[in-house]
């Protein structure tokens, strides 16, 4: 049976206050299940980012509920005592730039946080070669960064995402610098993991072309969340 891994009720994000208050998110309410991949989709300043990061623990909320793999995160104030460590356990984040380490081989970028979560070093790194192997970057361990293209870097980027085997993949906008084809190959390689992992998967999109890949859709509309109709439905309701 599907299990609801988040659920956000009636959350409300107002950014400042007084005549320069802006209402991000107006009361959104849904709720997403394991193994589930749903796009946010929405025009730009709509309130998608705001709205994604409440979900991972990076905004504060100004009001309404949280919940997260069945823990309670988030009621009228923060109900865990750190949100990173909460992070760092339960959710993988994949940002539109990809965010790696300069300083550190592709290797340590994806062995960094589970070790931080006390992995031993040898596990931690089998684990994250199994990973790039299946990202298709296996060749590429001890390469610096710098040295990877915008795809390889993105890619890179998702195994470090994975590498806590979060429950949750919380991803903002991931395909934007990729070309076509390579953003295709990146969401069907996100949608493959929701299938096969389990894991339910966000993503923040503007990208049409990429929405039949998506189980579900909520529209982001200056502040409004609404579910999208199925966009595959076959069975008339
Ligand atoms: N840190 C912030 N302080 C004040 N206003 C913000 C902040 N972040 C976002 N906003 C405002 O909230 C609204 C939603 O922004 P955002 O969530 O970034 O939208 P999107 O990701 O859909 O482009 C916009 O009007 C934006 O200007
Ligand atoms: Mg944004």
């Amino acid at each position: 049976m599907k299990k609801i891994v988040i659920a956000v009720e009636n959350i409300s994000k107002t950014y400042g206050e007084g005549e320069s208050a802006v209402l991000a998110i107006k009361e959104a309410s849904f709720e997403i299940y394991s193994g589930e991949t749903v796009a946010l989709l929405g025009p730009s300043g709509s309130g998608k980012t705001t709205l994604i990061t409440m979900i991972g623990c990076i905004t504060e909320p100004s009001s309404g509920k949280l919940m997260l793999d069945g823990d309670l995160m988030y009621e009228q104030e923060w109900k865990v005592n750190d949100t990173r460590r909460v992070r760092r356990e339960k959710i993988g984040f994949i940002f539109q730039s990809h965010n790696l380490i300069p300083f550190l081989t592709v290797l340590e970028n994806v062995t960094l946080v589970p070790q931080m979560n006390g992995v031993k070093k040898v596990q931690a790194d089998q684990s994250a070669k199994e990973l790039l192997e299946y990202l298709g970057v296996g060749d590429k361990l001890t390469k610096m960064p710098s040295q990877l293209s915008g795809g390889q870097s993105q890619r890179v980027a998702i195994a470090r995402s994975l590498a806590n085997n979060p429950k949750i993949i919380l991803a903002d906008e991931p395909t934007a610098a990729l070309d076509a084809q390579r953003a295709l190959s990146v969401m069907q390689l996100l949608k493959k993991l929701s299938v096969d992992q389990e894991v339910a998967i966000v993503v923040v999109t503007h990208d049409e072309r990429m929405l039949p890949l998506f189980d579900r859709i909520l529209r982001v509309e200056d502040g409004y969340v609404r579910e999208d109709l199925p966009h595959d439905s076959t069975t008339p309701t």
